[in-house]
C-alpha cells in the first residue's frame, strides 16, 4: 500500500459502508471530491457464498480513476481463500479483511468484529490469506472486542503476517458507535506496525481530520459517515493539509447532491421500487440531516413518496446559506467527535 500513499499529505480513504457506499454513491461522491482510494461494501463469505453482483459493479464499473479494494467478511478459511482468488479476477487494488463489524448477527457467527474474541483464529486466517494473496492484503479492525486491553495482543498477530496496511476504527466492538474514538490506540499501532496505518472514526470536518492525524501520525485517514454528510470533505481535508483555502458548500449544493444521489440510485437499482427507494434515501439522509434543521429532519422521517421527498428537500434546502462545518456537539450519530479536537 506504500505505493498508493500521497507524498505531500496523509492518504484519504472512503470507508466501506454496507448499503451506502455502492456504485451510485461513489459516482455522486466523485463529482464532488475524491478519496485516494475506495473500499467496497463487504462481500459475505461462507461455504455457499457467491460474489455479490451488485457490489461487483462498484469494481468493474469504477470510472473514478481511483483504486478500489474489495472487502471480505467471514471466518471460513477455504472459502475466504476461494473468494480472494475470485475477486482477484477483477480490477481491484487489493483485498481487505473485515475484523470490525459489530452487527450482532455477524458477531454471533464469529465473523467481522466477532473474530476479535478469537485471536488464534485471526492468526490462522491471516496466515492463510497472506499465503494466498499475491497482491495487496489489508485488514480493517477495531481496537478489541470487549476492551482496548485486547489490542496489543491483536497487534502482535497483525505484525506477524506482513499485511500491506491496517485500518483502525478506534473503538471496541462493544462500543459500537456510542463512544469517542481512541487516538492513543491508533498511535500505538502506528508506532509498532511495519505497514501503513490508517486512522478511522469520527472525522467529520477539516479540524477533526487534522487533529486525528496530529494525535496519531497515521499514514492516512478513512472517512465514512462524515463523507455521506459532506461529500466535499475529501477536497476540503486535502486543502487543509496543504494549507490552501477550504471551500464552504451551501444548502443549495446539498440539495443538488441529494437530488443527484436520488437520481443515480433510482437509475441503478437492480429493481426499482418506490418504497425501497424512499427507505434507502431515508437511511442516507439520517447522516445528512443531523443538525441542518429539526423540521427537515422530522419531515424526512415521515415522508412516504418521492414527490414528498422532492418538495420537502426543496422547501428546506433551496437557499444559499453556508452549511455548518460540524454536526451538533451533542450529536448521537457522530457520538463524541468533539473529543478528537
Ligand atoms: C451504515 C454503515 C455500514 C457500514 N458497513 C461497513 C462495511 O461493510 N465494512 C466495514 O469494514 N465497515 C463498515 N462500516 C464501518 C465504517 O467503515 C467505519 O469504520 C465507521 O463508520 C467509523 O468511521 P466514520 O466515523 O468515519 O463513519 C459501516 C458503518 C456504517 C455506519
Amino acid at each position: 500500500m506504500l505505493d498508493l500513499l500521497p507524498t505531500d499529505r496523509p492518504a484519504l480513504v472512503l470507508a466501506p459502508m454496507q448499503d451506502v457506499t455502492d456504485l451510485p454513491f461513489m459516482r455522486v461522491l466523485a463529482r464532488r471530491s475524491l478519496p485516494d482510494w475506495f473500499v467496497t461494501e463487504y462481500f459475505r463469505v461462507h461455504p455457499d457464498s457467491r460474489l455479490n453482483k451488485y457490489i461487483l459493479r462498484s469494481i468493474s464499473e469504477n470510472e473514478t480513476g481511483r483504486p478500489i479494494f474489495a472487502q471480505m467478511i467471514g471466518r471460513d478459511i477455504p472459502n475466504l481463500v476461494r473468494t480472494a482468488r475470485e475477486l482477484a479476477e477483477f480490477p481491484i487494488a487489493g483485498i481487505d479483511l473485515n475484523l470490525g463489524c459489530p452487527a450482532p448477527v455477524v458477531c454471533r457467527k464469529d465473523a467481522g468484529g466477532g473474530l476479535l474474541r478469537h485471536p488464534d483464529q485471526v492468526h490462522e486466517i491471516l496466515g492463510a490469506l497472506r499465503d494466498a494473496i499475491p497482491g495487496r492484503f489489508t485488514v480493517k479492525t477495531r481496537i478489541g472486542y470487549h476492551t482496548p486491553d485486547e489490542f496489543p495482543a491483536l497487534l502482535e498477530i497483525f505484525r506477524s503476517h506482513s499485511i500491506d496496511g491496517l485500518t483502525i476504527h478506534g473503538r471496541t466492538v462493544a462500543d459500537r458507535y456510542k463512544t469517542p474514538v481512541r487516538p492513543d490506540f491508533v498511535k500505538l499501532a502506528v508506532d509498532t506496525m511495519p505497514c501503513p496505518v490508517i486512522a478511522n472514526g469520527n472525522v467529520v470536518d477539516t479540524a477533526t481530520a487534522l487533529a486525528f492525524h496530529e494525535k496519531t501520525s497515521s499514514a492516512g485517514l478513512m472517512v465514512g459517515r462524515g463523507a455521506i454528510r459532506n461529500p466535499w470533505l475529501f477536497d476540503q481535508i486535502k486543502s487543509a493539509f496543504l494549507g490552501k483555502p477550504v471551500t464552504t458548500p451551501t444548502h443549495r449544493d446539498l440539495l443538488d447532491y441529494i437530488m443527484d444521489l436520488s437520481t443515480e440510485l433510482a437509475r441503478e437499482a437492480p429493481a426499482y421500487d418506490t418504497l425501497l427507494h424512499i427507505q434507502r434515501m431515508k437511511k442516507t439522509l439520517v447522516y445528512i440531516c443531523d443538525g441542518i434543521d429539526p423540521d427537515f429532519e422530522q419531515a424526512v422521517r415521515r415522508m412516504k413518496t418521492p414527490e414528498e421527498f422532492d418538495s420537502l428537500c426543496r422547501a428546506h434546502l433551496d437557499h444559499s446559506a453556508p452549511l455548518p462545518a460540524l454536526p451538533p456537539s451533542e450529536s448521537r450519530i457522530f457520538c463524541g467527535f468533539g473529543d478528537l479536537l
